[in-house]
């Protein structure tokens, strides 16, 4: 079977061809950020009408570069939510309309749910052994989810206040280091000196799995204005500080969600699991097999959309011409697969 996914959630448009016997056949993306750059965020109504202009030759794109047409399509998925809602509409309405011409079926799909599977692209799903511990690190959700089976998941734990991705932003922002701050923050750490500030691993002091990471990042705002202007190198010590504590934290409660459960295997997804900090330290400290997707699957993308629909499709998901999206969805409410 081969899906055509449509990613178009929030600032990035990725469109994909997934084949359910060969693997991925193609993918492109296209990234909003110098777009949004000038405003210090994502502006909603600008993402939604870039969706617009890039959503038809992104297609057009990876038809070419699979060598295929809009005759082979066999299905096409599209994230249906969470996500900002103008621009998951544009993503909607193109693909059930796209689909509806070619008599095709549509199907809406969970963003974090496609970014929990992102790392079984390209291999057999019986690479993970049910039940397994996810941990989903997005600029939007830090959760950790037990996955019993593929669509029953049960949140563990979940951050209270901000995202991990979104204190990375936040942090970089205030160091003028610009977005995406995770990547920007993580290349300045690596000249910085670990040991010059020590950063709070926000409730690691307490039982239980929820995070916060709001406090964080009001940790390094403190910390930037005692300092007064920044040189080059309180840049670096800030950013490593920061880093590290993050990073800590998410290897405490990763480390307890998998003593609680008892699973061998913890999958991390979504754009922080690009960290290489945090993949090294969960790899040393955890004795389960750590498991993600390359870089480019880890931030969004239309690979793990068409992924995650051609299962749900080939499990016998449907549903009808209406479009509905969802900017706020909870994992728990999908049905099994
Ligand atoms: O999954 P994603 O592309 O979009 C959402 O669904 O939110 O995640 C984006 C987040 C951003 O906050 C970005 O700063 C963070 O992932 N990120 C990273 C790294 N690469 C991306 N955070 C830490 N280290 C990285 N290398
Ligand atoms: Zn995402």
């Amino acid at each position: 079977m081969i899906t055509l996914g449509i990613e178009s959630s929030c600032d990035e448009t990725g469109v994909a061809l997934y084949d359910s016997e060969h693997g991925l056949l193609s993918q492109a993306l296209h990234s909003q950020v110098a777009l949004h750059a000038d405003y210090g965020g994502v502006v909603p109504e600008l993402a939604s009408r870039d969706h617009v202009r890039k959503i038809t030759p992104l297609t057009e794109r990876v038809l070419q570069d699979a060598n295929k047409t809009l005759d082979d399509i066999d299905g096409i998925a599209y994230t249906a939510g969470p996500g900002l809602m103008g621009a998951l509409l544009v993503g909607a309405s193109f693909a059930k309309s796209l689909a509806w011409s070619m008599g095709v079926p549509a199907l809406g799909i969970h963003h974090m749910e496609a970014h929990l599977l992102a790392p079984l692209i390209n291999r057999q799903t019986d690479a993970l052994g049910l039940p397994f511990v996810a941990l989903l690190v997005s600029g939007g959700h830090t959760q950790l989810v037990h996955v019993k089976a593929f669509g029953d998941y049960e949140i563990l734990g979940e951050s209270v206040d901000d995202a991990a991705g979104e204190a990375f932003d936040k942090t970089a922002k205030l160091l003028g280091l610009g977005y995406p701050g995770g990547p920007k923050i993580a290349e300045q750490a690596e000249q910085g000196d670990p040991t010059r500030f020590r950063f709070p691993r926000p409730m690691t002091d307490r039982p239980g799995l929820d995070f916060s990471f709001s406090g964080l990042k009001t940790y390094a705002l403190n910390t930037v204005q005692s300092l007064g202007p920044l040189s080059k190198q309180d840049i670096a010590d800030v950013s490593a500080a920061f880093e590290i504590a993050a990073v800590d934290t998410l290897v405490i409660k990763c480390r307890r969600a998998i003593e609680q459960t008892g699973a061998q295997q913890l999958v991390i997804a979504g754009g922080v699991s690009a960290n290489t900090r945090l993949r090294a330290e969960l790899t040393d400290k955890l004795t389960a097999e750590i498991v993600y997707a390359p870089l480019a699957l880890c931030t969004d993308n239309g690979a793990m959309i068409a992924y995650a629909g051609a299962l749900r499709m080939l499990g016998g998901a449907q549903e009808n011409l209406s479009i509905n999206t969802r900017p706020r969805w909870p994992m728990t409410e999908l049905p099994a697969i």
